[in-house]
């Protein structure tokens, strides 16, 4: 199995003070998950360049940007050059990626590939080799504080067959509705990056809500 990772989403955190929330919890994470929404592929707009590029000074973690939007390679560039470092896309938003994973790798970026609850996950298939991440949503993307969709384990036991058959160096991420509860039931079908929102940000103890969800992890 590999390393276990925490990936606390920001998107649930306090926008007027990002640099501060990013501080309380740095040393006890993995990577900052990123969520970012053009409205237009997801009914919901977050945040862009700008920001990442202001928080980019304040921590060393890894950037891991969700990107929820229509033609996503199209930022790959500029997302670099604001300091992100791993781009994932959606295969909704573009079927063939293979041409984007060069592109983003010719940008100085890692590459991976999501897959929403009604996709199959077949549809990523023949491009997993290309990526360093999969990520398998367990919420329909746009909003934070959903609830876990639990039909999608099955898909993620599928991408930990293909990753340990092919002894692939693929991360396999889990994001939407992940508390201690549902981390557990994620980690035992084979997940091994955990994106939580609401249950770090918005706990009274963000420190001890990573805690929770490590032991819960473990415990599996
Ligand atoms: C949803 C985002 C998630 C979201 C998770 O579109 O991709 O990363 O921030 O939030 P919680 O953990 O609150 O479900
Ligand atoms: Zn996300």
């Amino acid at each position: 199995m590999d390393s276990i990772k925490i990936a606390p989403s920001l998107l649930a955190a306090d926008f007027a003070d990002l640099a501060a929330e990013v501080a309380r919890i740095e040393q006890h994470v993995d990577m900052l998950h990123l969520d970012i929404m053009d409205g237009h592929f997801v009914p919901n707009i977050s945040f862009g360049m700008p920001v990442i590029e202001s928080l980019r000074p304040h921590t060393d973690l890894l950037f891991d940007c969700h990107l929820m939007t229509t033609n996503p390679d199209v930022y790959f560039e500029d997302l670099r050059a604001a300091g992100g470092d791993l781009a994932m896309i959606h295969i909704e938003a573009m079927t063939d990626p293979t041409d984007a994973a060069a592109a983003a790798r010719a940008a100085g970026l890692g590459f991976g590939l999501v897959v929403n609850p009604p996709t199959p996950i077949e549809a990523i298939e023949p491009f997993v080799e290309l990526t360093d991440m999969v990520l398998i949503m367990s919420v329909h993307p746009g909003f934070g504080g959903q609830s876990f969709i639990p039909d999608v384990l099955g898909k993620v036991e599928t991408a930990r067959k293909w990753v340990d058959r092919g002894n692939l160096p693929v991360d396999i991420q889990i994001d939407g509705g992940i508390n201690p509860d549902t981390a557990r039931l994620a980690a035992s079908a084979g997940a091994n990056v955990f994106v939580a929102g609401t249950a770090i940000f918005r706990a009274d103890d963000p420190v001890a809500a990573v805690a929770r969800l490590r032991a819960a992890i473990d415990g599996e």
